[in-house]
């Protein structure tokens, strides 16, 4: 049984509360909040055993947190991930949404852009896809070179009867087209009025 304490605490989402692994630097364990059905918390479970013989050594860079599977701890049954960290720092890497609302972010817009759309043509190319896709679920790496790596967080998965986009690339790039669309996925300014107006009507997590 692995026991977590206050301290190990990172952030927290509306489903999970996030703490660092107490026995591994480099990893995190995800624990459900009470009122949260636990069906909720096994879609993405679900479809991380889906993907998990994608060979990731020939993506361009791991585009998402990896799934280390469950553990028994003091708060209840935990889910363990890769925690994304930031390579100049060692410092848990901070998400797009707290990017979107710096006042002196360390990179212009064009960057997170860019790395926006690389990260698109990851999960094109792969076949992975993120039904959640929020700028608060998207972990903003910054690598020795000062360069900057989107890598998701949570949210993985689609909810398709026929899942077409799972087979043929001609779907797969249509249905991660739509979703950065929808999601605005494709401009800051859109992103920061997305998070205004969620914060205009009330909502904490944004
Ligand atoms: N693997 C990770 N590495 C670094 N930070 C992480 C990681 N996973 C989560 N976080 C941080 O913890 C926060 C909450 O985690 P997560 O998004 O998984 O919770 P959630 O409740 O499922 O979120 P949501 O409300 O979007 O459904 C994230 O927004 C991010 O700041
Ligand atoms: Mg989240």
């Amino acid at each position: 049984m692995i026991k977590i304490k206050d301290e190990h605490y990172i952030s927290e989402g509306l489903a999970r509360k996030c703490y660092f692994h107490p026995n591994d630097n480099n990893l995190c364990i995800k624990i459900g909040k009470p009122e949260v059905e636990v069906e909720h918390l096994y879609k993405e479970i679900n479809y991380f055993k889906k993907i998990e013989k994608k060979k990731t050594s020939k993506f361009h860079y791991q585009f998402y947190a990896e799934y280390h599977g469950e553990v028994e701890t003091n708060r209840g049954v935990g889910f363990v991930y890769s925690l994304v960290k930031d390579e100049t720092s060692q410092n848990i890497s901070l998400t797009l949404r707290h990017y979107l609302e710096m006042k002196n972010a360390p990179f212009k817009d064009d960057v997170f852009v860019e790395a926006l759309d690389r990260l698109k043509q990851q999960m094109i190319t792969h076949k992975v896809f993120v039904g959640d896709l929020r700028a608060r679920n998207i972990c903003c790496k910054i690598l020795l070179d000062n360069s900057i790596e989107l890598v998701v967080v949570d949210g993985l998965g689609h909810r398709d009867f026929l899942p077409f986009a799972d087979w043929f690339g001609f779907f797969a790039k249509k249905k991660v087209e739509r979703r950065f669309l929808r999601s605005k996925m494709y401009s800051l300014s859109a992103q920061r009025d997305l998070i205004k107006r969620m914060r205009e009507n009330g909502a904490t997590i944004v």
